[in-house]
């Protein structure tokens, strides 16, 4: 949660700033500010609202410089504000802090700052970090920095200018993401690798407890101590096209037009001559009899198909927990468990916290990221990549059906270790996965047109419910977050079976129900709950086959969708449809769909 970034070297740094703040705008979006250092100045420009807020700030009060450093907000601690946006200053006007993260002893370091005559400008607990910095700057930027560590509790990864340091921005971390970017003459700060782009040529993901000083020729970094540490830097591969809208009027609609194209690239790298490829995971898979999937939000919808696959392939015990549940029980530790983290980001706070757990308590952990650079894939054993490229909208749909797919992999993986999988079942489902990325391209075809008019009709109404059973019931909770999430409309899932010990008193005709009903082996019992909807005026929107009539006839519209050769794999076309109608609802109800109001794409706070 919140971007920050910074540039040092001979270009303007107020523009390219101003872009990095744009591709960072997914992490936070409620104001945003930056700061630049010119001849012994720190010149602040802040705004609340959207990015176009500031930039409208900068259009009617330029700056310019080739230093600076910049931030794009989700509200932790004060009110989305211009106030409250960083970056903040000392009063004296020494040093301009941007901070992601929670400094949790803030309201102890603020009385005693007070207490010595600060005064603050903010409610943030960010501020506290140039008033600290100020007080231990003696001309050092790092010697401050590496003072003033100490004294912070909490998660933070932060960058500072000094007025009297022209050319130099000072960063530490502890607990969030912070990467370096080094270009010809020019090194950058960003929380995210498409920041960099495309004056980075190289990256280093910063690790905890490091201090970097960056000018335009060299980045150097040390260790809180002041031990100096050799950071390794990468070439950065992500293409400048991966992280633009290109012809789509945003991220969510161009990811899920991507996702044949990436389930593709995730199938050819785990499929070789008709056999799987299986990454070595740092652990014997053979000995494992228990999992435990940790994750939040999308990815805990994942997880649950997860189960699915691996009870039916490997006959192992899986739990699925919301990690923010998990990190705060006492959950049983055996030597055969394995704990696998989902996560798209690889950065959201309580899954990290999770797996923390479960390693001090020495379990294996295989984790499942998209950002391989990710805290969470670093601190697991073995790590499975999702392979989605850059996911920018907020609504996760790329990074999902890519997790089902990686799931399915895992639970081969798993199957086939522990002497579970014959040859036959194997090359069934590798016959059915391989059909996939087509099925995908035809559903999203097959289905736009009804989606679309349903949407138009059904945007209006306040609240909607999903029902489906088995992994469509996971389908429902997933199409439901979409809903939710980008078009703010009340949305609930259920297993159907549960509908009518309760949920089924809310039906009536103004209350669309979108009801999964695929061919599968719950088939006819969902035709029984949908004719029990309708007895009671219930207006329904089916996801099936085209060619179901029984469905047509009870239904008021229906969502095609294909049918794939393996049953488990259903989800990861049911789900196409109630993509789309998120966004094409969201899109009636005028909301903005890439960055939906509160939310923020990486939760990295608690
Ligand atoms: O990066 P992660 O997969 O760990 O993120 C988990 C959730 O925050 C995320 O899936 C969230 O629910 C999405 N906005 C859903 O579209």
């Amino acid at each position: 949660m919140c971007g920050i970034a910074g540039y040092v070297g001979p270009k303007g740094a107020e523009s390219i700033l101003t872009v990095a703040l744009e591709r960072l705008k997914y992490r936070g979006y409620d104001s945003a500010g930056l700061c630049i250092v010119n001849d012994g100045d720190l010149l602040l420009r802040r705004a609340a609202g959207r990015l176009r807020e500031l930039e409208h700030e900068l259009a009617d009060h330029p700056i310019s410089g080739n230093c600076g450093i910049a931030h794009t907000r989700w509200a932790t601690h004060g009110a989305p504000t211009s106030e409250n946006a960083h970056p903040h200053k000392d009063g004296d006007n020494t040093v301009a802090v941007v901070h992601n993260g929670i400094i949790e002893n803030h309201e102890q370091l603020r009385r005693a700052l007070e207490a010595d005559g600060a005064v603050f400008n903010s409610d943030t607990d960010t501020e506290v970090i140039p008033h600290l910095l100020a007080r231990a700057y003696q001309g050092d930027p790092v010697a401050a920095v590496r003072e003033i560590l100490p004294k912070l509790e909490g998660s933070y990864a932060f960058a500072a200018v000094f007025a009297d340091q022209p050319g130099r921005i000072v960063a530490a971390r502890h607990g969030s993401p912070l990467l370096l970017g080094r270009g010809k003459g020019e090194s950058l700060i960003a929380s995210d690798i498409p920041a960099l782009l495309p004056h980075a040529h190289e990256y280093c993901p910063m690790e905890d407890g490091w201090v970097v000083d960056c000018t335009g020729q060299r980045i150097v970094v040390c260790s809180a101590d002041g031990t100096p540490v050799e950071a390794e830097f990468k070439p950065i591969e992500v293409e400048i096209t991966e992280v633009s809208m290109g012809d789509y009027d945003s991220f969510m609609a161009k990811e899920i037009a991507e996702q044949p194209e990436i389930l593709q690239r995730l199938l050819d790298s785990r499929l070789r001559n008709g056999d799987l490829v299986e990454p070595d995971l740092g652990i014997d898979l053979k000995t494992i009899n228990h999992v435990v999937f940790l994750a939040c939000g999308t990815s805990w919808h994942a997880a649950m198909l997860g189960k699915r696959f691996l009870e039916h392939y490997a006959r192992v015990h899986v739990e699925v927990d919301i990690s923010s549940e998990y990190r705060y029980r006492n959950p049983v530790a055996s030597g055969d468990t394995l704990v696998v983290p989902i996560s798209q980001s690889g950065e959201t706070a309580d899954t990290l916290a999770g797996l923390r757990l479960a390693r001090s308590m020495f379990m294996p952990v295989v984790s499942l990221v998209n950002v391989m650079d990710s805290t969470i894939a670093r601190e697991s054993d073995g790590v499975l990549p999702l392979m989605a490229g850059p996911e920018i909208g907020v609504a996760s749909t790329k990074a999902y059906t890519a997790q089902i797919m990686a799931l399915y992999l895992f639970a081969l993986q798993v199957a086939r270790a522990k002497g579970r999988l014959d040859q036959e079942r194997l090359n069934a489902a590798i016959l059915a996965l391989k059909a996939i990325p087509e099925q995908v391209t035809e559903t999203l075809a097959l289905c736009e047109e009804v989606v679309e008019h349903t949407a138009d009709l059904f945007a209006p109404a306040s609240a909607s419910v999903f029902l489906g059973r088995g992994g469509e019931h996971v389908t429902a909770l997933e199409g439901a977050l979409k809903l939710k999430e980008i078009a703010y409309v009340f949305a609930t899932g259920y297993a159907a079976g549960e509908f009518k010990h309760g949920p089924i008193a809310l039906v009536t005709q103004h209350l669309p129900l979108v009801c999964l009903c695929p061919r599968d082996a719950m088939h006819d019992k969902m035709l029984s709950n949908i004719q029990e909807v309708r007895a009671r005026s219930g207006r329904v929107v089916g996801v099936g086959a085209p060619d179901d009539q029984a469905l047509a006839d009870l239904c008021d519209f229906v969502f095609p969708v294909v049918q794939p050769q393996e049953e488990l794999l259903q989800p990861l076309l049911t789900i196409l449809p109630l993509q789309r109608y998120a966004y094409h609802v969201a899109r009636k109800r005028d909301c903005d769909v890439d960055q939906p109001r509160n939310l923020a794409k990486s939760v990295t706070v608690e």
